[in-house]
């Protein structure tokens, strides 16, 4: 096997002064971390973007109030009120954390591609649009870069209901008079596909079946909204979802709080992993995270249910560990980056495998500036741990890469200074805040 190196010399990267100022100098947003720990006190974990966005653009299946709680300030959430109310949703902030849609039926069906080109669950209101007014004209969706991300799933179950899809390269245009209820086999538990076809189900004529259906909490979050709603659903929490279709105007709006973010809490128990400390992650839901739980366990941290959340204590030096990446209730790829960044300091080495993306590896190379010690060879990755990192310039490449770059930066010697950290604003509800009161020593400037 023939292994591509991408471990940097550390040298190369180091801060020098020139190019601090340099960064200093440049207005965009950064985050600066310096070695920290051991970390104390307790964290909030706040609502999942992965959750909210998809309960958001389900707000097109039926006219009335929709009123969320536990929303996250995050930058995904302005996105998809800016794409709801291009699209004809009246968006209002209740709070902080509380965010009012009202659908009173005008509608338009197409989404305009500023909107749509930002965010991958701007596709989300393929399925809604669709089911409920007939058609749809979205363009491709954007959202974080991992290679190629396919929508074929979703467009294939869609015309397996009757729908027609026109694609060119610039749009989807999906029209239907009516859906009809399907047996729908995904050929691989896609999140995004179960829930277009999930909500293009709701109307539709007769019953819809999805079988290898994807399983993630976030998704049970979406199916307890739209009963609440009045939509009639089978099966929550399994891989086979059974639909039966309403009709039009039975549905109505609700109040519903957002699942907490099982992706930010598994931020926090990895930056305590990495920093050292004792820390209550107020808010973690353990049974959403039982695998993430039990590879932490496995590499030291002592991780003990609370009343409301988690206490997670740090070992004195972390182990490294092997694992590969899957669908619920696998190890999500989205936990990743932040395993990477534990095994890069740990004690031995850890092979990783990545399953879903297989370019999501662009944080390696920026791990490796800090002096990570980290091989790729196509979906692998071989991480043979360091003592410690040492701080340099790095690039936030997408969202839970930025965020692990942070927490690497807590394990690493000197100044870690973190760009591009707009990224990170797309799924993090104040990082740096919560970070800076477990007493990190991070600063967003
Ligand atoms: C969602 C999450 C993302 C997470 C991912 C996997 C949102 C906004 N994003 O992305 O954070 O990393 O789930 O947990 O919720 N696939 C196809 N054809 C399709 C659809 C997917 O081949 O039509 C493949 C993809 O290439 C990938 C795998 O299925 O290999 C998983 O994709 P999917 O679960 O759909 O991820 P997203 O919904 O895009």
């Amino acid at each position: 096997m023939r292994w591509r190196a991408v471990k940097a010399g550390v040298r190369g990267f180091r801060l020098t002064a020139g190019a601090y100022l340099n960064a200093m100098n440049n207005q965009s947003p950064r985050i600066i971390v310096r070695r920290s720990g051991p970390l104390s006190g307790n964290v909030q974990v706040p609502g999942a973007k992965n959750s909210v966005l998809k309960l958001m653009a389900a707000s097109l299946l039926a006219e009335g109030e929709y009123v969320f709680t536990n929303v996250p300030a995050i930058a995904d959430v302005d996105t998809m009120s800016d794409l709801l109310t291009a699209l004809g949703v009246k968006s209002k902030w209740l709070g902080p954390h509380e965010l009012s849609l009202t659908n009173s039926g005008n509608i338009s069906t197409e989404a305009p591609f500023e909107n749509v080109d930002k965010i991958r669950a701007s596709i989300n209101v393929l399925g809604p649009l669709l089911t409920h007014y007939g058609q749809a004209l979205i363009n491709w969706p954007g959202g974080d870069d991992f290679g190629g991300r396919p929508i074929d799933l979703h467009i294939s179950g869609l015309q397996k209901m009757g729908a027609t899809i026109e694609q060119n390269l610039l749009n989807i245009n999906a029209y239907a008079k009516e859906l009809r209820g399907a047996e729908i086999e995904l050929s691989f538990a896609s999140v995004g596909a179960t829930e277009n076809i999930l909500t293009a189900a709701i109307y539709a004529k007769g019953t819809t079946v999805i079988d290898n259906a994807a399983r993630e909490p976030e998704i049970g979050d979406l199916c307890n909204m739209l009963v609440a709603m009045g939509a009639q659903i089978e099966g929550i929490g399994t891989s086979r979802l059974m639909i039966h279709g309403s009709k039009k105007g039975s549905l109505r709006g609700v109040r519903h709080a957002v699942i907490n973010d099982r992706v930010q809490a598994a931020t926090y128990i990895a930056a305590v992993a990495i920093a050292g400390g004792d820390v209550q992650v107020r808010g973690a839901r353990p049974e959403h995270m039982e695998m993430v739980i039990n590879k932490y366990t496995q590499m030291g941290v002592s991780i003990y249910p609370q009343r409301d959340g988690l206490r997670v204590m740090a070992p004195e030096r972390l182990s490294a560990t092997d694992f590969a990446t899957l669908p619920y209730p696998g190890i999500a790829t989205d936990y990743k980056p932040l395993l990477v960044a534990m095994n890069s300091v740990s004690n031995g080495v850890g092979i990783v495998t990545e399953n879903l993306f297989p370019g999501r590896f662009r944080y390696i190379e920026e791990l490796c500036k800090l002096g990570a010690d980290i091989r790729i060879d196509g979906h692998h990755a071989v991480i043979k741990g360091v003592d410690h990192l040492i701080g340099a310039a790095v690039t936030a490449p997408d969202i839970r890469a930025g965020a692990a770059l942070v927490v690497a930066g807590l394990a690493a010697h000197g100044e870690t200074v973190i760009s591009e950290i707009h990224h990170i604003d797309r799924g993090y509800d104040d990082l740096v805040g919560r970070l800076s009161g477990l007493g990190a020593d991070v600063t967003r400037v």
